[in-house]
């Protein structure tokens, strides 16, 4: 039986094996949710000794266990690394999901469920693509160590220690992740740069207490009016950040570059259409492309403050709270950018206010090598299974292990994802095409042949 022939035949048994791990809710941001964590490690720990991989181990850290499964039989031969995580964002709003998020349902060819495609979906593809190489060819094209964990969608903060803590057995030729999604359907992609990030969050106080409006109000200053209008100083009217020593280091990318980027796929109207809105925003010497993905941001993630119970209360509040993150690119360093906002933040506050910047969990910017042996293996892989011709392209996202392993294992990471642009990961209904679950398997079966010939 062929290695195509094998996936066909297992297809319904791979679907289940999927769902199983789907309905286990390991959402790492939520307390409560700490043992399904651990149920989804112990799941994949069974599943990894059951295809025929070697070793499994569900390994403790700070925080999430990371599972890690090898098979290292091919002597001489490359081994890779393959990286994924278990966890998965929170569901809420529960209320706007169509069918419930950790029942995986199947429906117009899509599997709806969270974790779909962020990055369950895309794991298990990996270990598919290992099952049936084993069941049909006794073995691997090269050697294979597996490392999934369970703080992803946290910010990472164990991997580091964890990978310096076991860096021998980490050590590997290529990092191998699929963790991103396609420019459209049926266009195979590879990722070749991610964001960084920087979270922050700002505590600003006024008075020693609450002020009733009409005793206090026009001498008093209210928390959420100078907060407000700190925040609202950060950028000027067309989305440009105004924070002195923001845009430090930032590398501006070439004529060739912007040329490559202007030809991938993608309609800023239809973009525009799928959100929901008239008009994009942001730097107008940049197109909306280059805006999400080579360019740094500073976003207001949430503000609270004052009173939100029902009726009116008239009241000046004393407190206001805002959570800031900026995506980061080359070479911007995270801990610098943070820097300069929470300086910025601290001397541009009025007197009458105090404001504290805590600065949260940091990832560094990543860009890819595309002319690296295992990003070429990729191309050839992926043009082979979808007939296409592969994009490559630098994505928004952050994934903060990548540049980890770039830096402590001087490994190249080759990201090739097949979650689709309409995946709604993180929100509510995300889902992953059956046909790219089926299309990641064979060109993930076919990418390790190709990498095991051309060697990295
Ligand atoms: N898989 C995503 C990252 C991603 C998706 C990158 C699509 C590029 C294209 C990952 O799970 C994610 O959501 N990362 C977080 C990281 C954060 C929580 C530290 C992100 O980007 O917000
Ligand atoms: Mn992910
Ligand atoms: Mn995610």
């Amino acid at each position: 039986m062929t290695f195509d022939e094998h996936l066909a035949q297992s297809d319904s048994t791979y679907l289940e094996q999927l769902k199983e791990i789907l309905a286990i809710p390991s959402i790492s941001g939520i307390s409560e949710h700490r043992d399904d964590v651990q149920r989804a490690a112990s799941w994949l720990r069974d599943y990894m000794e059951a295809i025929g991989l070697e070793r499994a181990t569900v390994r403790p850290t700070a925080k999430n266990p990371v599972v890690t499964a090898e098979w290292l039989q091919r002597r001489g031969a490359p081994t890779a690394l393959i990286y994924g995580h278990y966890d998965v964002q929170p569901v809420d709003p529960l209320a706007l999901w169509t069918t419930p998020p950790f029942q995986a349902t199947e429906r117009d060819g899509r599997l709806y469920a969270r974790g779909s495609s962020d990055d369950k979906g895309q794991v298990i593809a990996h270990l598919q693509a290992i099952a049936s190489l084993i069941a049909v060819e006794g073995g691997l094209p090269m050697n294979i160590k597996v490392l999934i964990e369970g703080e992803e969608e946290i910010g990472s903060p164990s991997l580091e220690q964890f990978i310096k803590d076991n860096k021998d057995w980490t050590q590997a030729d290529v990092v191998v992740i699929s963790d991103t999604s396609m420019m459209e359907h049926g266009l195979p992609t590879i990722c070749c740069g991610l964001r960084g990030l920087c979270e922050m969050e700002v505590h600003l106080e006024t008075a020693n207490t609450d002020l009733h409006s009409g005793l206090y109000g026009g001498a008093a200053p209210n928390a959420l009016h100078v907060l407000v209008q700190l925040l609202a100083s950060v950028r000027d009217g067309q989305g440009r950040i105004t924070i002195p020593g923001f845009y430090d280091g930032v590398v501006e990318p070439t004529s060739e570059e912007r040329k490559q980027m202007a030809a991938l796929p993608f309609d800023e109207e239809e973009f525009a259409q799928r959100l929901g809105v008239d008009q994009l925003v942001g730097e107008p010497e940049f197109t909306a492309l280059e805006r999400i993905s080579i360019r740094p941001t500073l976003e207001l993630n949430g503000l609270w403050g004052g009173f939100q119970g029902e009726g009116p209360k008239t009241v000046i509040p004393n407190e206001a709270h805002a959570k800031i993150t900026c995506r980061l690119v080359p070479e911007q360093e995270p801990e610098r950018v943070a820097a300069v906002v929470a300086e910025y933040l601290t001397q541009a506050v009025p007197a009458g206010a105090r404001v504290r910047v805590d600065l949260g969990h940091v990832a560094r910017p990543w860009r890819c090598d595309p002319a690296s042996a295992p990003v070429q293996a990729a191309v050839q892989a992926l043009e082979q299974s979808f007939g296409r011709s592969a994009a490559l392209a630098r994505m928004g996202g952050s994934i903060p292990v990548v540049e980890v392993f770039d830096r402590l294992l001087g490994a190249p990471c080759v990201l090739m994802g097949f979650a689709a642009p309409d995946s709604n990961a993180h929100a509510p209904n995300e889902s992953l095409p059956l046909e790219s679950l089926r299309i990641a398997r064979r060109a993930l079966g076919r990418f390790w042949h190709e990498l095991g010939e051309r060697g990295v």
